[in-house]
């Protein structure tokens, strides 16, 4: 059952279309839909709202709904606040929320939307990251991490090198847009189906916004159609415009996003600006480095002081580096409140690490892969720029075999070969490595809660504080509760993840969800052998820890009996078949005050190399071949692993290549439908594609079953991609270093090429 490559649970489901998303249940009576009313400015203050044509033409049908309207408070900020669901007196980005109108269909409450007046006094905007920085405007203080003296360092290193890169944003472009489903109960209860990786944070946001006690509030998720880090916080805002609806009204309140809406409304990943200075002696030896890492948060804080935390946390990625300074300023900006985006930052910070790298390489004419390898953490000696000693690190391994097995050095110099003859097309080969920290940096999130009960039958209902946004969480829960009874898998059934069921949970997300709920089912599991195997000692002989669980049965010594006939037994026997487990991480601990700490329980590696090729003359770039390597330590559901690995590649591939977030003068966002906004395709996988998961691995924490984390490491194994169309950019241009923008367009290819 364990290491079984076993299909999703929702495979079929997924493919047939029974698969139910809150937009697909069944329709309550005297539903209302809504559509919300967004903001045309960046910067003004609303002088009138005019809802009067708007309620005309309802005629008395649902509610028109403003900020004045809000019982409780008007903020779902995750960290700070406030952070409104619908303006207050101000709208600070285009796109913003402001009035939103029900009605008992989405055309009539489209049309009366469409009615709504809204006046404003504009204001100046800030609309980037750069004249954010000029004003000082920013969503927490900026933030240093350091080890050492790197200024003084720096000073003293024999070679020096500076840099600058801006790295782009990217939309979560999610299958299932953001939906909720407001339904009121009686005694003024509320129970709110959504698309949440979070659905204790809907609860309680919704309490707040209602301004009723959290108990009063249940949220339910099913399945999303992706997340992404896009359903971390951001379904709070649409739960709680629903439930103020739901509750006015005493109706069911659905509001469901239309795509352009949610790309309008919605934050996205940061885009960054890096700024480094290095210092090195002449083998490229890493002696200093000082970084400065600043991001575009939007209107307000949402994630973002922990998302540049974690870009700070990777910013020197697998490199060694005794002096370093690393400082992160999160820009309060008049755009779209950027949020978690797969990787929550680290992304951001591992690719300024690969371009100083790649850059000191180029500088000193070798080969990046030596200079990278020659600068890798060495387990025991280092500690990171956090001040966590690095363990466990499998980072030379994967990088001998993938290195091998990808035949690097000898495309290499054919690609060089092939280069030097010319023509209208460049290659460029590169390899990047990938060591992510896997726990929530917020210490409080490693935590976790699982409900399993055993029925008179001997099947298992199985819930937990996880979602299911396709990662294959569920499934992969379910492997683990069957292995843990020695049941057949289709013995155990998912149910939703509901929040009177599994309080208090922490998002599905930072990868950690296995780690986590896999851990708390298992603990549950745990409980409830052992009543059952003190009881069968008891009655049929042995000792209670010779009781095995294995093949459907449970066996002692010179009997066994099928696991339902046991379980019927020990109900009768008033034995108690259910229970509820828990897990909290271990070992970790993080002060945010002096930056140090072991903010994690141990890192997820791999590693990637690419090879691309570029038209001179366009700017066009293309994959040929990607081989990847990464480490899922002993693998708990390969297919589902694999899956990760390569959709999380992929996804990154989009964010360095082709998706490209375009805002005009004004701060409108232009690209908000799949008509201007481009995610990569099926054709534009590498046509030579090889991945696979590193053998014979295990975690040297005791995770469950020495599993490790995949969600989002994978997705930096894309700046392989990056890194060899920047190569390929290189030999087309005159000069020995390029500057080349992230994503890699074909204009900012041609940019770098024409420098
Ligand atoms: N895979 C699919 N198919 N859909 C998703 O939305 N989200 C990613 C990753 N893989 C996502 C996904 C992100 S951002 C995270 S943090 C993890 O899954 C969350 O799930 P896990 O902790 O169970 O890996
Ligand atoms: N990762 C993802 N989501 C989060 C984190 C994190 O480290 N912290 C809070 N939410
Ligand atoms: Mo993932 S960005 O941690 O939801």
């Amino acid at each position: 059952m364990i290491g079984a490559a076993l299909a999703h649970d929702s495979a079929r489901r997924h493919v047939t279309g029974e698969a139910l998303y809150v937009d697909d249940l069944p329709e309550p009576p005297g539903l209302l839909h809504t559509v919300l009313v967004l903001s045309t400015e960046a910067h003004a203050a609303i002088t009138r709202i005019d809802v009067d044509a708007a309620r005309a033409l309802l005629g008395g049908d649902g509610a028109i709904v403003t900020a004045a309207d809000i019982p409780g408070r008007n903020d779902v900020g995750p960290i700070s606040g406030p952070e409104p669901i619908l303006a207050e007196g101000v709208v600070e980005y285009v796109g913003q929320p402001v009035v939103a109108v029900a009605a008992s269909s989405r055309r009539a409450a489209r049309d009366a939307a469409a009615r709504v007046r809204i006046a404003y006094d504009p204001r100046e905007a800030v609309l980037d990251i750069a004249a954010a920085m000029a004003a000082g405007r920013f969503v927490c203080p900026p933030h240093t991490m350091r080890r050492g003296d790197a200024a003084a360092a720096l000073a003293r290193a024999p070679r020096r090198l500076a840099g600058m890169l801006r790295i782009g944003s990217q939309d979560h472009f999610y299958l299932e847009g953001q939906v909720a489903l407001a339904i009121p109960q009686e005694g003024g209860a509320m129970l709110i189906l959504a698309s949440s990786q979070h659905p204790s944070e809907v609860q309680k946001m919704v309490a707040r916004v209602l301004g009723v006690d959290q108990a009063a509030v249940t949220t339910e998720v099913r399945r999303m159609g992706g997340g992404f880090g896009g359903k971390e916080t951001q379904p709070a805002i649409f739960a709680a415009i629903a439930a103020v609806i739901a509750r006015r009204t005493r109706r069911p309140v659905k509001l469901r996003l239309d795509r352009d809406d949610d790309m309008m409304i919605t934050g996205k990943r940061h885009d960054f600006e890096a700024r480094w200075q290095a210092g090195f002696d002449d083998e490229g030896r890493l002696l200093a480095v000082e970084m400065d890492l600043a991001a575009r948060a939007g209107h307000v804080a949402d994630l973002s002081p922990a998302i540049v935390d974690r870009a700070m946390f990777h910013a020197l990625n697998a490199y060694a580096v005794p002096d370093a300074r690393v400082t992160g300023f999160a820009c309060r900006t008049h755009t779209q409140s950027n949020t978690a985006f797969r990787g929550f930052g680290g992304p951001q910070g591992m690719l300024a690490a690969e371009a100083m790298i790649d850059a000191i390489a180029r500088s000193l004419d070798a080969d990046p892969v030596a200079i990278r390898r020659r600068n890798y953490v060495v387990p025991g000696r280092d500690a990171t720029h956090y001040g966590q000693m690095v363990e466990d690190f499998v980072l030379p391994r994967i990088t001998d075999e993938l290195l091998a097995t990808s035949d690097y050095a000898a495309r290499r110099a054919a690609i060089d070969a092939a280069n030097r003859r010319g023509g209208p097309t460049r290659r460029g080969l590169a390899f990047a490595p990938v060591m992510f920290g896997i726990s929530f940096t917020a210490t409080a999130y490693n935590q976790a809660g699982a409900l399993v009960h055993v029925y008179t039958d001997g099947t298992v209902q199985l819930n937990h504080g996880g979602t299911e946004m396709g990662q294959g969480l569920f499934q992969k829960v379910a492997q683990i509760v069957a292995a843990a009874f020695g049941i057949d898998v289709a013995r155990v059934r998912l149910t939703a993840t509901n929040t009177g069921k599994v309080p208090n949970t922490s998002a599905t997300a930072a990868s950690s969800g296995t780690d986590l709920n896999g851990a708390a089912a298992a603990d549950a599991c745990r409980q409830i052998k052992e009543r059952l195997a003190e009881f069968a000692a008891r009655r049929h002989g042995g000792a209670p820890d010779a009781i095995r669980f294995e093949d459907g049965a449970i066996a002692g010594d010179g009997w066994s009996l099928p696991f339902a006939q046991l379980v019927t037994q020990a109900y009768g026997a008033r034995v108690q078949l259910w229970a509820a487990g828990f897990y909290a991480t271990p070992k970790i601990h993080y002060d945010r005050a002096t930056a140090t700490g072991r903010p994690f329980f141990y890192f997820a590696c791999g590693a990637a190399v690419c090879e691309a090729e570029i038209d001179v003359a366009t700017g066009e770039s293309r994959i040929l071949r990607a081989d990847l390597l990464h480490d899922v330590g002993r693998s708990i559901n390969p297919a589902l692993d694999l899956g990760q690995v390569e959709g999380g590649f992929i996804q990154g591939l989009g964010w360095l290549t082709c998706e490209e977030i375009v805002f005009d003068r004004d701060g409108r966002l232009r690209t908000h439908a799949p008509s201007t906004y481009k995610i990569p395709t099926a054709r534009d996988l590498p046509p030579d594609f090889r991945v696979r998961l590193l053998e014979s691995s295990a975690n040297a924490e005791a995770t469950i079953h020495r599993s490790k984390a995949v969600g989002e490491p994978p997705l930096m194994l894309a700046n392989a991609a990056w890194l060899a169309i920047k190569d390929a950019a290189r030999a087309a241009s005159a000069r020995a270093e390029v500057e080349l923008d992230a994503p890699a367009t074909p204009e900012a290819i041609l940019r770098a090429i024409r420098g």
